[in-house]
């Protein structure tokens, strides 16, 4: 294997010593980029782009060659779980993921297969190793998933939902069905995390995109618990380094502290919290990836400097910080102002670094 020739981003998360704080954006490889579109209709949907390998590697290298980013990730999706599961997801233009099928009963839930991350994922992890080999040591790749609550969502409302209605009634109805689910895709995670591990992704990061939704105790029960089953289940050295686990619970600011106690070697925080202020509360137990606000994106180059530099002066001086967006960068964005915003990472933040 090829030796990295830029690891910041694989040592801030173990906070080890960097020159400049490490940057990547969430949905890095997206809607933004003409390039990225035009991918897109070469291949003929998303789902085409994910399942043939060589279009998954050239889309994740995209925003690589346009800026000078720490880190790629994956081009795939969390939603390839419950496909390989039975449910065939399918993408209508413009109206977000759908499920074929949907899981309402404990019947349904009982009857769904684990996936194997070879036979049923194997596309997934062909991706992986393509990426690793056309990276060439460039930055580290990024694999990643789903966490199990935010899975469930899906697979229970058949799509994306703003209230999570049939959700939330299963977990409170029925919360032995829920848990089943839950176990069921914590093992499904498990495995497939470990396969793109195994497959050459150096670090992974779960999403737990929807796990703000829920009262702080069903976070704990329902989604947190299963965060630390996977984390406790998962490979953490490979090639002889390291293999950081990132958690990011998305709306998670209120539970920093018991988040940060999960096992996982980094927390990502969405942009309502304080970066200095999660510091503080987490000590130095784990490393902080986040969390300008993706819409400052829309700003003007100036202002999106500003609040970098705000960002980087508020979490102080030192390793442990990965910067990144709260979340995912929106279709909308001028790449001109990701390419603002990267830079100033780099430069604004050598001074905290000495
Ligand atoms: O970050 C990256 O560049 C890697 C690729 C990536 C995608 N999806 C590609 C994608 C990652 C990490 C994801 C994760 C994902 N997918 C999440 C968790 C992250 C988050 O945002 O909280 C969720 C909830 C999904 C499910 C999903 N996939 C939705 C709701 C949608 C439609 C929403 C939308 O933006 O239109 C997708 C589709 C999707 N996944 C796209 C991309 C680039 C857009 C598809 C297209 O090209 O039309």
């Amino acid at each position: 294997m090829t030796a990295l020739k830029n690891d910041r981003f694989l040592r801030a998360l173990l906070k080890q010593p960097v020159d400049v704080t490490p940057v990547w954006m969430m949905r890095q490889a997206g809607r933004y980029l003409p390039e990225y579109r035009a991918s897109r209709a070469k291949a003929g949907d998303f789902m085409s782009l994910c399942k043939n390998p060589t279009f998954a590697c050239e889309v994740t290298l995209q925003p690589l060659e346009r800026y000078p980013l720490d880190a790629a990730i994956l081009f795939s999706d969390i939603l390839t779980v419950p496909d390989a599961m039975g449910l065939g997801l399918y993408f209508e233009t413009g109206e977000g993921p759908r499920f074929k099928k949907t899981v309402s009963t404990l019947a349904d839930i009982e009857a769904l297969p684990i996936p194997d991350a070879q036979k049923d994922l194997g596309y997934v992890m062909d991706a992986v190793s393509t990426i690793r080999r056309e990276l060439n040591g460039r930055v580290p790749l990024i694999g990643f998933s789903g966490s199990p609550w935010t899975l469930a969502t899906y697979m229970v409302e058949g799509g994306s939902s703003k209230d999570f209605r049939k959700s939330k009634a299963m977990l409170y109805d029925n919360p032995h069905a829920m848990h089943l689910l839950l176990d069921k895709l914590a093992q499904s995670v498990t495995a497939y995390l470990n396969g793109q591990i195994l497959a050459g992704a150096q670090a992974v990061q779960i999403f737990d995109s929807w796990g703000g939704s829920l009262s702080a105790a069903a976070y704990q029960e329902f989604s947190l618990a299963y965060m630390r089953k996977i984390v406790s289940g998962l490979i953490r050295e490979h090639e002889g380094r390291k293999v950081p686990v990132i958690l990011f619970t998305k709306g998670g600011g209120l539970w920093l502290e018991s988040i940060a106690d999960a096992g996982a070697d980094a927390l990502g925080l969405d942009w309502t919290c304080d970066i200095g202020e999660a510091r503080r509360r987490v000590g130095s137990k784990v490393a902080l990836q986040g969390n300008m606000d993706p819409t400052v994106l829309y700003a003007n180059p100036q202002a999106i400097r500003q609040e970098v530099a705000n960002i980087l002066k508020s979490y102080g001086s030192g390793t442990g910080h990965v910067f990144n967006l709260g979340h995912g960068i929106t279709p909308e964005v001028d790449p001109a102002n990701a390419g603002a915003f990267i830079n100033a990472v780099h430069e604004l933040s050598a001074q905290y670094h000495q």
